[in-house]
C-alpha cells in the first residue's frame, strides 16, 4: 500500500492503474479505522482492481463547538489496518491539500439536509454542506467506478446519492449494511468518547430500532405505536432523544404510517458522545384481497 498527500500524486497513481483498464473503488473515511470501515475496504477489494481509501478529518463538516479537534486521530494505525485490508492507496492529505488559501464554493443539497441530522435547531445544514463538497472534491479526484458508504450514516447516503445524480457523476454507490457489536451497539468513531456505563446505556439505541421492527413485524402501520415502542427502550435507559423519527427511506419526507420501507432514524447524546442508529422497517405483507369472481386458482393479485 501507498500513502500519498497530494491530489497530483494520487491522481498520477490512479491513472497509472487506469491505463490498463483497472476498475477503481473508493472509501471516502475520516480515520479512526473500526470494522464498519473495514467491511467497505473488503467490499472494494472484493469487486474493484483498484481500491483507495481516502483519510480525512473534513473541517467543514464539523460545527462551532463540535469535535473536530477531540476526534480520534491514529493515522499509523490506520494504515496499517488498511494495508491489511489490501487496500492500494491511502490518500491522507493535510486540510491545505483539499481546502487551500481562498477556497470559496461549496456544494448544497438542499431539502434532505435540512431535517434530522440537518435540522436547524441540531447540527443544520452545514454539515451536510461539508460532507457534500469533500465528498464531491474525492469524487472528482478519484473517478472512481464505485464509491463505498455505510447505511449508519442514512441520511448522509440519501445526499451523495442525490448529489452524484443531480451533478451528473458517472459512480455507482453501494451502501452496506451497518456493522454492530455483538449487543447491538453501532460500530462508531465516536463511541471512544464513552465511559463503562455511558456504553452500557447506548445500547438502547439499537433496542430502540429492534422494538420497532417488532412492532412492524407483529402488523403495526400506525407511526405511533411504532415510535412509542421505540421511545420506551430509551426511556429505560434515561436517554432523551435529539430526535426518533419515521421517515421515507429515499427522500426523507415524513411519513405517518409503515406502508412501505421506511426508515426509522435516532439520534442520542449519551455523556460526551453524540450517536446516531438507523433501520428501514419493512412492513409485513399484507395478505391480497382476492375478488368475488377470482381468475383460475394460482393467479396473483391484480396489478395496477
Ligand atoms: P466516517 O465517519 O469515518 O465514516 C466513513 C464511512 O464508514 C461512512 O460511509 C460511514 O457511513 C461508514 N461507517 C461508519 N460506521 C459504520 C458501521 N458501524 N458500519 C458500516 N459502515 C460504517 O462518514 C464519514 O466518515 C464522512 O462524513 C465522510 C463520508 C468521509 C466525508 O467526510
Amino acid at each position: 500500500m501507498r500513502t500519498v498527500r497530494t491530489i497530483a500524486e494520487l491522481r498520477a497513481a490512479v491513472a497509472a492503474r487506469r491505463v490498463d483498464g483497472q476498475s477503481v473503488g473508493l472509501v471516502p473515511t475520516m480515520g479512526s479505522f473500526h470494522a464498519g470501515h473495514l467491511s467497505l475496504m473488503a467490499a472494494a477489494r472484493e469487486a474493484c482492481d483498484a481500491v483507495v481509501v481516502s483519510l480525512f478529518v473534513n473541517p467543514t463538516q464539523f460545527g462551532a463547538g463540535e469535535d473536530l479537534d477531540a476526534y480520534p486521530r491514529d493515522q499509523a494505525r490506520d494504515a496499517e489496518l488498511a494495508a491489511a485490508a489490501g487496500v492500494d492507496l491511502l490518500f491522507a492529505p493535510p486540510v491545505t491539500e483539499i481546502y487551500p488559501d481562498g477556497f470559496a464554493t461549496a456544494v448544497t443539497v438542499r431539502g434532505i439536509t435540512e431535517v434530522l441530522c440537518g435540522d436547524p435547531d441540531r447540527r443544520g445544514p452545514g454539515h451536510f454542506d461539508g460532507v457534500a463538497t469533500v465528498v464531491t472534491k474525492l469524487l472528482n479526484i478519484v473517478a472512481p467506478d464505485v464509491a463505498y458508504f455505510g447505511r449508519k450514516d442514512a441520511q448522509q447516503v440519501a445526499v451523495i446519492r442525490r448529489l452524484v445524480r443531480d451533478l451528473d457523476i458517472p459512480v455507482r454507490i453501494e451502501a452496506l449494511a451497518t456493522v454492530r457489536e455483538p449487543d447491538g451497539l453501532a460500530l462508531s468513531s465516536r463511541n471512544a468518547y464513552l465511559t463503562a456505563a455511558e456504553r452500557q446505556r447506548a445500547t438502547a439505541l439499537h433496542r430502540a430500532l429492534v422494538a420497532a421492527e417488532r412492532a412492524v413485524a407483529a402488523g403495526e402501520t400506525a407511526s405511533e405505536p411504532v415510535l412509542a415502542a421505540a421511545r420506551a427502550e430509551l426511556d429505560a435507559a434515561a436517554i432523551a432523544p435529539e430526535y426518533l423519527e419515521l421517515r421515507d427511506a429515499d427522500d426523507l419526507t415524513a411519513v405517518t404510517a409503515v406502508t412501505r420501507p421506511t426508515l426509522l432514524a435516532v439520534a442520542a447524546r449519551v455523556g460526551r458522545a453524540r450517536l446516531i442508529d438507523n433501520t428501514v422497517l419493512e412492513p409485513v405483507p399484507q395478505p391480497a384481497a382476492v375478488p368475488a369472481a377470482a381468475g383460475a386458482p394460482g393467479e396473483g393479485a391484480p396489478t395496477q
